[in-house]
């Protein structure tokens, strides 16, 4: 029988190379569209080498809509997910017409090409981000999107309504936009892992670069939050789990169990951890000290947010497994991995 196809954009990314993998082993076949902008060929050699499969990966900017074409003439996928993307917050603030442009563009192009091919599924990559500051925690996905703080926030909400417009509007077309709360970790195998160009933004990454020697000194960004601890509180999910998320929202809708055209899923763990606890966890779970201080409060910070799963638990049947001991031994293993750490 021949085997579904699922066209993955961004897929030499953090979040697309893992879910390359899940979706290979879960019996799919993969194609790979990036431009390679902030990832490199070595994620892909590592889906290669952990699956097996020599995975098909076509260079191509999603906003050259022309060449983005000659991928849905070359290959007869019915599934898309679409991770390509800008995603430094702080950067969108510095250059909104770069996040606008990029990620609106992509968008835009990616749906009206499988409109116009008449292709079915679509994973968009929303965040948590679009909760802002919630009234009330955990978030739902009824709970309201407050206005987003930042342009790159503002692309995920927007995204999120061509998506719920577009198969309101076009015959066949089906979404799911799954709302990423905090992804951190590597694949047990350490050969993919998070690789951010220069200075860390997020919080793990940044952590074990501290660990590796590449940074002095963590900062920590507030202790005077209304927390326990007074640092802030997200929800901290691991990647393989978010990526087999993905996974099970192809299979729902290849196997049309959708209940709605357009659907969105909380995809975290249902726990929200503090910055010291997690710096706690990922010292004693490594056996090492970290060299951290506090630091100011970082604008734009929310102070807390964790997700509600309960629809995704019930719905997809998915929920995470991995503790957030494994998913951090994994974030450093990858991290000795890359610097050549023994
Ligand atoms: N933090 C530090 N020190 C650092 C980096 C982060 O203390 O060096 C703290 C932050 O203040 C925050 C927590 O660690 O309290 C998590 O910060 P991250 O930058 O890792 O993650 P965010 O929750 O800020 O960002 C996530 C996603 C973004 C998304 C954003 C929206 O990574 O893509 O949520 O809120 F846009």
């Amino acid at each position: 029988m021949k085997k579904e196809c699922v066209l993955v954009s961004g897929g030499a990314g953090y979040i697309g190379s893992h879910t390359a993998v899940e979706l290979i082993n879960a019996g799919y076949d993969v194609v790979i569209a990036d431009n390679f902008s902030n990832s490199d060929m070595g994620a892909v050699e590592g889906v290669r080498r952990i699956t097996g499969v020599d995975v098909p990966v076509v260079e191509v900017d999603c906003c050259d809509k022309s060449a983005f074409r000659r991928v849905f003439e070359q290959y007869e996928f019915d599934s898309v997910i679409h991770f390509a993307a800008s995603k430094a917050v702080g950067e969108s603030v510095a250059d909104p017409l770069k996040y606008y442009g990029n990620n609106l563009t992509s968008f835009i192009n990616v749906v009206s090409l499988m409109h116009e091919f008449g292709r079915h599924n679509i994973v968009f990559s929303s965040s948590a981000t679009v909760y802002g500051e919630a009234d009330t925690l955990p978030v739902t996905e009824q709970t309201p999107r407050k206005p987003a703080t930042s342009p790159y926030g503002n692309t995920k909400q927007i995204c999120e309504d061509i998506l719920r417009d577009s198969v309101a509007a076009y015959d066949g077309l089906r979404g799911i936009a799954l709302r990423y709360f905090n992804p951190i970790g590597a694949h047990p195998s350490a050969l993919i892992g998070e690789l951010p160009r220069g200075v860390p933004q997020n919080l793990v990454p940044y952590i074990t670069q501290t660990a590796a020697g590449i940074r002095e000194c963590l900062s920590i960004f507030g202790d005077d939050y209304p927390t326990p601890d007074g640092s802030c509180i997200r929800d901290y999910i691991d990647i393989v789990d978010l990526a087999r998320a993905h996974v099970v929202a192809i299979t729902r809708m290849v196997g049309g169990k959708c209940r709605k055209n357009y659907e969105i899923f909380n995809i975290g763990t249902g726990k929200g951890v503090s910055v010291f606890e997690l710096v706690k966890t990922f010292e004693r779970v490594n056996n090492l000290k970290l060299n951290y201080k506090v630091a100011p409060r970082r604008a734009g910070d929310v102070v807390a947010i964790w997700a509600d799963t309960s629809l995704a638990n019930k719905e997809l049947g998915w929920h995470a497994e991995r503790t957030l001991d494994q998913t951090l031994a994994s974030a450093w293993a990858w991290e000795k991995h890359i610097r050549g750490i023994e």
